[in-house]
């Protein structure tokens, strides 16, 4: 008897019947694309550790969304830099914040674009933590949902399609699933960063959203990276308030979790491939150390392929260009 492995090779070795038999494709429908909202007028200001993402104002952001749409990529989601920030987050709740002037211009130019918003504290307050503070400085988690709540329903009244809570308060999808029942958005699904690790790979989020608390860190209410079965306790409860869809954040060190959380809950899986992971690929692209475009296309494949639906990712537009090209 032959052994297989020759006919392995052979499956392996025309492209076309690698392509035939392979287990996962990626598909410009599965990327989410994050723009950064940032106050003022005629901005396109690009982040420094993160060549190719720029923060434009509101009046320039559909220079880039005219772009995301041309390519085919069906969904954005906003980040606000407000010019105000203080102790309350309060200009998260504004009706012409920088988020919700651009979720309304990006709906109006675009109905079928789907618009999520994420909904977090970190950008909005003084201090750079995701909620509001006790007078001994920890974050007081109950005192913090109703902000949430609120900021969430401004989103969905600007017309956002999903909400994003992304500050990991115990309670808040609840607070949130509430909030908007209650004003007549029942039908806006909420994606909640379930899984989100108490991680370095977020720096260079922080600097574009110049969200890096002033004291402290995040630990207390972000996961510890060596923990799986806490990923479960979470998510599920999450789901038990409401949630409609459930992140891992970050994404390539969490592939485990990402598998974990496909296997146990019948629910979309959203992946963030987050700043710190583009910006490791794109330095090491520039120094000609890696293969650039392969090593996105393979990182993404394996967020896939670990059992992301989709995968929210600064390479959206990168990795669209070269979908087309094949
Ligand atoms: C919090 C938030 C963060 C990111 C998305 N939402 C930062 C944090 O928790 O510090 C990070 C995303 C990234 O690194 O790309 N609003």
């Amino acid at each position: 008897m032959e052994f297989p492995y020759l006919r392995l090779r052979r499956l392996r070795k025309s492209q076309t019947i690698r392509d035939m038999v392979r287990e996962t494709h990626l598909s410009v429908k599965d990327f989410i694309y994050p723009l950064f909202v940032v106050h003022g007028k005629n901005k396109k200001e690009e982040i420094k550790s993160m060549p190719g993402i720029f923060r434009y104002s509101v009046d320039r952001i559909m220079e880039e969304v005219d772009e995301v749409y041309e390519l085919g990529i069906p969904a954005v989601i906003l980040f606000g830099i407000p010019s105000h920030k203080d102790e309350q987050g309060s200009s998260a709740l504004r009706d012409d914040g920088e988020v919700q002037q651009a979720v309304r211009k990006i709906k109006k130019k675009y109905p079928d674009m789907v618009v999520i918003t994420d909904v977090c504290l970190c950008e909005y307050t003084s201090h750079g933590h995701c909620g509001i503070l006790t007078k001994k400085g920890d974050v007081d988690n109950d005192a913090t949902l109703e902000v949430l709540a609120e900021e969430a329903l401004s989103h969905a009244r600007a017309g956002a399609d999903i909400v994003a809570p992304s500050d990991m308060m115990d309670g808040r999808v609840l607070a949130i699933r509430e909030k908007l029942d209650e004003n007549g958005y029942e039908h806006i699904p909420i994606l909640s960063y379930s899984v989100k690790y108490a991680s370095a790979f977020y720096g260079p989020f922080r600097d574009a959203a110049e969200s890096t608390p002033a004291f402290g860190d995040r630990r207390s209410y972000q996961m510890d990276p060596g923990n799986a079965k806490e990923a479960i306790r979470e998510a599920t409860l999450d789901i038990n308030e409401g949630a409609d869809m459930i992140m891992v954040k970050p994404a390539l060190s969490y592939l485990d979790i990402i598998s974990l959380l496909a296997d146990e809950f019948p629910y979309p899986i959203v992946a963030y491939n987050v700043s710190g992971e583009y910006s490791m690929v794109k330095a090491a692209g520039k120094l000609g150390w890696i293969d650039e475009n392969r090593v996105m296309m393979e990182i993404l494949l394996s967020i896939k392929r670990a059992g992301a639906d989709l995968i929210i990712t600064y390479h959206a537009k990168e990795a669209a260009k070269l979908l087309q090209l094949k």
